[in-house]
C-alpha cells in the first residue's frame, strides 16, 4: 500500500509539472481529485480498512492529496504568468520607432514660410491679424494717403468687381496694407500685429503671378521711431534666415502712407550662377517700411502728436524663393504634387523659436 501510494505521488506530481497548459492540467486535476479520481477512489476504499489501519492510510492519503493540490495550484499560477509573459512578448510596441507610413501630405512652402515669420514675430510679442481679400477703396488706397488720381493707384494694376448699386467697385487688395487701417480703426493702440495674407494685382509673367502673398507688419505706440523699425527688421530677418550676423541695407524710399520710408536690403553673394544669402559683396531688396504717415494716423482717428508707428511689407513667395532655393515663382502655383513632395514640408514639424523653424 505505501509503495503504491508512494508511486500514485510520484505519477501524479509527473503529470502535473508536464501539463503544458490549463487544459492539460485540468485534465490532471480530475484525473487525480475528480469524482472518481485516483485519489478520491482511494479515501472512498478507506471505508474498507479496519479502523487502526484505517487512521493511519488516511493521513498518508491526505498528505498526499494535499500535495498533489498545492503542485497543481502552484503550476496554475506558473502557467499564467508564462501566457501573460508571452502576451505582453507578441504585443510589444516599440514606442521609439518612426510613424509608418510616413505621411504623405506635405505643408506647401507658402505655408510653412508663414508659419515660420509668425513663429519668428510672436517671439517678439506680435499678434496675428486677418481681414477679407475683398476690399473697398477706402481701406486699400484713400486711408493710406493714396486719394484718387495718385499715380500710385496706376502702379498697383488692381482687380475690380462689378459696380454696386451706387456706382462704387469693392476690389481685390493690392497688398496687405489694408489691414493696417482695420486694426488701427478696430482697436486702441498700443498695437503689434503683423497680417500673412494673399494679395492680388492684374500682372502675370515669369516673376508676377496674379495672386500672391504678403505679410504687413504694424507697431503702433508712444514715442516709437526709426531705430524700433531697423532693430525688428535686422532682428526678424536674421532669424527667419538663420544667419546671425546677416547684413540689413536701409535705403531711403517712397511710399505714401510712410513718411521717411524705407526699402530693406539683405547682403547676399553671387558665385558660379548661384546666389547665397549672407554677408557678401552684393545686395537684394526683401522689404518695404517706414514710419506711419501722420495723415493714416488720423484717418483711423489717432492722434498723431500721441500715437507714432512703424510698417512694413514683405512678399511671402520672395522670402521663401531666398531661403529654400526655389527659382520659379510660378511653380507655387502649378499644383504639381512632384514640387510640392520636392519642396514641400512634413506635417509635424511645425516652426518654433525654441526647435527651429525649418527642419
Ligand atoms: N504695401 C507696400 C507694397 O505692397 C509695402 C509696404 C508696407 C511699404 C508697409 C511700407 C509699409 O509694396
Amino acid at each position: 500500500m505505501t509503495d503504491s501510494l508512494d508511486q500514485l505521488e510520484a505519477e501524479l506530481l509527473a503529470a502535473v509539472a508536464d501539463a503544458g497548459d490549463l487544459d492539460a492540467l485540468e485534465r490532471t486535476r480530475v484525473a487525480a481529485l475528480g469524482k472518481k479520481g485516483a485519489i478520491t477512489a482511494r479515501l472512498k476504499a478507506l471505508g474498507e480498512l479496519a479502523p487502526d489501519a484505517r487512521k493511519a492510510a488516511g493521513q498518508a492519503l491526505n498528505a498526499v492529496k494535499t500535495k498533489v493540490a498545492d503542485a497543481i495550484e502552484a503550476r496554475k499560477a506558473a502557467l499564467a504568468d508564462a501566457a501573460l509573459a508571452a502576451g505582453l512578448e507578441a504585443e510589444r510596441v516599440d514606442v521609439t520607432l518612426p510613424p509608418r507610413p510616413e505621411a504623405e501630405g506635405r505643408v506647401h512652402p507658402i505655408s510653412q514660410t508663414i508659419d515660420e515669420l509668425t513663429a519668428v514675430f510672436a517671439d517678439m510679442g506680435f499678434t496675428v491679424a486677418e481681414a477679407g481679400d475683398i476690399e473697398d477703396d477706402f481701406h486699400n488706397f484713400t486711408a493710406l494717403n493714396i486719394p484718387p488720381e495718385h499715380p500710385a493707384r496706376q502702379m498697383h494694376d488692381t482687380f475690380y468687381l462689378a459696380p454696386r448699386a451706387d456706382g462704387s467697385r469693392m476690389l481685390l487688395r493690392t497688398h496687405t496694407s489694408p489691414v493696417q487701417i482695420r486694426t488701427m480703426q478696430g482697436r486702441t493702440p498700443p498695437l503689434r500685429i503683423i497680417a500673412p495674407g494673399r494679395t492680388y494685382r492684374c500682372d502675370s509673367d515669369m516673376t508676377h503671378t496674379p495672386m500672391f502673398h504678403q505679410v504687413e507688419g504694424l507697431v503702433i505706440d508712444r514715442n516709437i521711431h526709426m531705430g524700433h523699425l531697423k532693430g525688428c527688421l535686422i532682428e526678424f530677418c536674421r532669424a527667419y534666415f538663420e544667419i546671425d550676423d546677416l547684413p540689413l541695407r536701409f535705403r531711403p524710399s517712397f511710399f505714401p502712407f510712410t513718411e521717411p520710408s524705407a526699402e530693406v536690403d539683405i547682403g547676399c553673394s553671387r558665385a558660379d550662377g548661384g546666389l547665397k544669402i549672407g554677408a557678401g559683396d552684393d545686395w537684394l531688396e526683401i522689404l518695404g517700411s517706414g514710419m506711419v504717415h501722420p495723415r493714416v494716423l488720423a484717418h483711423c482717428g489717432l492722434d498723431p502728436d500721441e500715437w507714432q508707428g512703424f510698417a512694413f511689407g514683405m512678399g511671402i513667395e520672395r522670402i521663401a524663393m531666398l531661403k529654400y532655393g526655389i527659382p520659379d515663382l510660378r511653380t507655387f502655383f502649378d499644383s504639381d504634387l512632384r514640387w510640392l513632395r520636392h519642396y514641400g514640408f512634413l506635417p509635424l514639424d511645425l516652426p518654433s523659436m525654441a526647435e527651429g523653424l525649418a527642419r
